[in-house]
C-alpha cells in the first residue's frame, strides 16, 4: 500500500527519499513522487507513474538539491494511477503526502470550492492540502495549521505537510495510518515503515493515534489529539540494515520460502525445551489469562486468516477449547455475540491490516477478556494497541505473497496451543513432549521439503497454461489447500479455489474435466481413506490429478494422477510441513507464466485502507 519517507537535514536529501521509496516498494503501488524545498524556498516537484526507478531517473537527472523533503508511492483508491493523481499534492506553498483514505472527502471539497480552491486531482489527498493552505492563512503556525486541517478530517490518514516558506520543518499527523520517526544527528526522517529509513538511522519514535507532531533538523516534538505536549518512547531498531536485500535469489518470495527453517528456529528460540513450552515466554501476564480463558476468537485477512483457520482444528483437538475463526473485514461489520471468557487473537504479519485492527479495537469495546496478537512486526499498531503480542521472528518479508510470515504464526499458535492446553490439563506431559519434539523436528523437515524444488518446478509446466485449477484437502489440511490456491492466485492470476474434499460432490465436481488440475494434499492420517474415495470421484470424470503424499499413503501414479512422496512427518506439524511445496509450486507457475511475482498487480503487501 502507499508509503510516505521525508526528511529535514542541511544536507541534499533527494537520494535519502528515493532510497526510502525503493525500500517500500515491495508494500505495491502505481505511482511515486517527490517534493522538495531548497534554503531559498525553491520547490521542486517530480512525480512518475510507474516504478520508483523513472522517478529515480528524472531525480537525477534534474539534480534536485534542498535539505527538506517529502516523498510517497501511491496505490491508488480514489481516482485512476496517473501522475495528475500522483502525491505530493500542492496547494498555494503547501505540499501533502498522505496515506489512508479521508471519508468526507466529498463534503471538504464542496467547502473548499466554495472557497475559491481548485481541484486538479480526482484524489481524496487535495483536500488536505487546500485545507491546511487555509487554515494557514489564519493560523500562527504551520503546525497549528495541520492541528486544525486534521480535526476537520474523517477516516484514516498518516500525513506530511510541508511549507515552501518555512524549509525548517515538516508537520506529520497520525490516524489510522503508521507513521515512524527517524532520529538523526542534525537531521531527521520520517516514514510510514522504519525499513524506509535503517539506511539513514536506527533510532525511532512511532507516533501514537491522533498525533502531530513538528519535525525539525534538531528536534521533534509531539503533541496529542487533545493539544498536549506528549513524550513518545524512542527505541533502537533491531532489523538488519540489509534485510531488504534478495541476496542470490532471484525473488523475494523464492528467498523468504527458503528462509523458512531459519526463521522458524528464530520463533521458537528461547519459547520451547527440549521436552516443553514455556508459558511465560507466550507473554507476562499470559499465564493468568490462559487460565481464564474459555473460548478463543480469532480475526485475521487472506493467508493470517488461513493461519487461523489451520489453528482451529488444533485449539479444539489438541487443547479441548472452542475457537472460532473470523475474516477481519466480516467481523467488524457484524453484530456477534462475545462469549464469556474469550480470548481474542488477530493475527498479521504486517501488524497495519486497517480491517485487523478496526476488529481488534471493537473488540475492546464489546468486552472480549484480553486481546493478543500474532504479529511480525515490532512495534505496529496491532502490537501497540493490544493487551500482549507474541512475536513471529520471521525477519522482513518483502514479497507480496506471505510465506515465511504464514509458518511462522503456525509455529506460533502451536506453541499457544500448547500452554493453552497445559493449563486446562488437556495436554499432559507425555502429549506435551510429542508436540514440542514435532517442532524441534520441523526445521529440517522444512529443509527437505525444499528440496522437492526440482520436482515441483517440472510440475508447474502442466498448470501454467491452465486457467483454473481445485485445491482439496481434508481437516487440518483443508486450510493448507486454501492457502495453496491463494498463493496460486495471487502471483499466477490463475483462478483458484479450496475445497473441503468431502464437499466435491455437493457441486464442485461439475468443474471436474481435463482441463482441470486437481491439486490433493494427502499425507497419511485417518483421513486418508476418506480423501481416497474424494480423489477417485476426481479420476472417474477425468480429472488430472496431482498428490501430494507421503511414503506411507500407499498412492500409485498412472496416466491420471502424478504422486509427489515426501517424506512423513508428525500429524501435528505436518499442516506447516505440506504448506513449503504449495508454496513453491505457485512460485513456478508464475515463474513460468512470467507475472511480477514480488508485487502481483493490483495488490499491496500491507493493506492499512478497508
Ligand atoms: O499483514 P497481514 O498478515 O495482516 O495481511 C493480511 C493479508 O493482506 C495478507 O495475508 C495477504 O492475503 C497476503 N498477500 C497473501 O499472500
Amino acid at each position: 500500500m502507499c508509503g510516505i519517507v521525508g526528511a529535514v537535514a542541511q544536507r541534499d536529501v533527494a537520494e535519502i527519499l528515493v532510497e526510502g521509496l525503493k525500500r517500500l516498494e515491495y508494500r505495491g503501488y502505481d505511482s511515486a513522487g517527490v517534493a522538495i524545498v531548497d534554503s531559498a524556498s525553491n520547490l521542486t516537484r517530480i512525480r512518475r507513474l510507474g516504478k520508483v526507478q523513472e522517478l529515480a531517473d528524472t531525480v537525477d537527472s534534474a539534480h534536485v538539491v534542498g535539505g527538506t523533503g517529502i516523498a510517497h508511492t501511491r496505490w491508488a483508491t480514489h481516482g485512476e494511477p496517473s501522475e495528475i493523481n500522483a502525491h505530493p499534492h500542492v496547494s498555494g506553498d503547501i505540499s501533502v503526502v498522505h496515506n489512508g483514505i479521508i471519508e468526507n472527502h466529498e463534503q471538504l471539497r464542496d467547502t473548499l470550492t466554495e472557497r475559491g480552491y481548485q481541484f486538479v486531482s480526482q484524489t481524496d489527498t487535495e483536500v488536505i492540502a487546500h485545507l491546511v493552505e487555509w487554515e494557514l492563512r489564519s493560523a500562527p503556525s504551520l503546525l497549528v495549521a495541520v492541528q486544525s486541517a486534521v480535526k476537520q478530517l474523517e477516516g484514516a490518514y498518516g500525513t506530511v505537510v510541508m511549507d515552501r516558506n518555512d524549509p525548517s520543518r515538516l508537520v506529520v499527523a497520525r490516524s489510522g495510518s503508521p507513521i515512524v520517526i527517524g532520529f538523526g544527528v542534525g537531521e531527521n526522517f520520517l516514514a510510514s515503515d522504519q525499513l524506509a529509513l535503517l539506511n539513514v538511522t536506527r533510532r525511532f519514535m512511532y507516533l501514537e493515534e491522533g498525533d502531530v507532531a513538528e519535525v525539525t533538523r534538531r528536534d521533534v516534538t509531539v503533541f496529542n489529539s487533545l493539544g498536549e505536549h506528549v513524550e513518545r518512547k524512542i527505541t533502537e531498531s533491531k532489523l538488519e540494515h540489509d534485510a531488504a536485500d534478495k541476496g542470490n535469489y532471484r525473488h523475494y518470495m523464492q528467498k523468504e520460502v527458503f528462509e523458512q527453517p531459519t526463521a522458524l528456529i528464530n520463533t521458537m528460540e528461547g519459547r520451547i525445551t527440549a521436552d516443553s513450552v514455556i508459558t511465560d515466554a507466550i507473554g507476562v501476564k499470559a499465564a493468568y489469562i490462559l487460565a481464564k480463558t474459555e473460548h478463543i476468537q480469532i480475526v485475521a485477512c487472506g493467508t493470517s486468516y488461513n493461519a487461523g483457520m489451520i489453528a482451529r482444528y488444533w485449539f479444539e483437538a489438541i487443547a479441548g477449547i472452542s475457537c472460532d475463526v473470523e475474516i477481519a473485514s466480516e467481523f467488524r461489520y457484524r453484530k456477534f455475540v462475545t462469549r464469556p471468557n474469550s480470548l481474542l487473537i488477530t493475527l498479521s504479519q504486517s501488524g497495519e491490516t486497517a480491517d485487523t485492527l478496526a476488529a481488534l479495537r471493537l473488540a475492546k469495546e464489546k468486552g472480549y477478556m484480553a486481546a493478543m496478537t500474532i504479529c511480525n512486526v515490532a512495534g505496529s499498531s496491532l502490537v501497540r494497541e493490544s493487551d500482549f503480542a507474541f512475536m513471529t521472528r520471521a525477519g522482513v518479508e518483502v514479497g507480496v505473497a506471505s510465506t515465511k510470515a504464514f509458518t511462522t504464526q503456525l509455529i506460533s499458535l502451536l506453541m499457544l496451543v500448547t500452554a493453552l492446553g497445559k493449563e486446562r490439563g488437556t495436554i499432559d506431559k507425555v502429549r506435551e513432549q510429542e508436540i514440542v519434539s514435532a517442532m524441534h523436528a520441523l526445521p529440517n523437515q522444512i529443509e527437505q521439503a525444499l528440496s522437492f524444488e526440482k520436482e515441483i518446478e517440472a510440475l508447474a509446466e502442466d498448470f501454467a497454461d491452465k486457467h483454473h485449477t481445485l485445491f482439496l484437502g481434508r481437516g487440518e489440511f483443508y486450510p493448507v489447500a486454501m492457502e495453496a490456491s491463494l498463493k496460486l492466485k495471487e502471483i499466477s492470476y490463475i483462478h483458484a479455489e479450496a475445497y473441503a474434499a468431502g464437499e466435491l460432490k455437493h457441486g464442485p465436481l461439475a468443474l471436474i474435466d481435463a482441463d482441470m488440475p486437481v491439486v490433493v494434499v494427502a499425507p497419511s492420517n485417518d483421513l486418508l481413506e476418506k480423501l481416497k474415495s474424494n480423489i477417485e470421484e476426481v479420476r472417474a470424470r477425468g480429472g488430472l490429478l496431482y498428490v501430494f503424499a507421503d511414503e506411507e499413503a500407499g498412492f500409485e501414479a498412472d496416466d491420471t494422477m502424478k504422486i509427489i512422496t515426501m517424506p512423513h512427518v508428525s500429524d501435528i506439524t505436518a499442516p506447516i510441513y505440506y504448506t513449503v511445496p504449495m508454496q513453491l509450486l505457485s512460485y513456478y507457475v508464475a515463474l513460468i507464466k512470467g507475472t511480477d511475482v514480488d508485487q502481483p498487480r493490483n495488490l499491496a503487501k500491507s493493506v492499512t485502507v478497508e
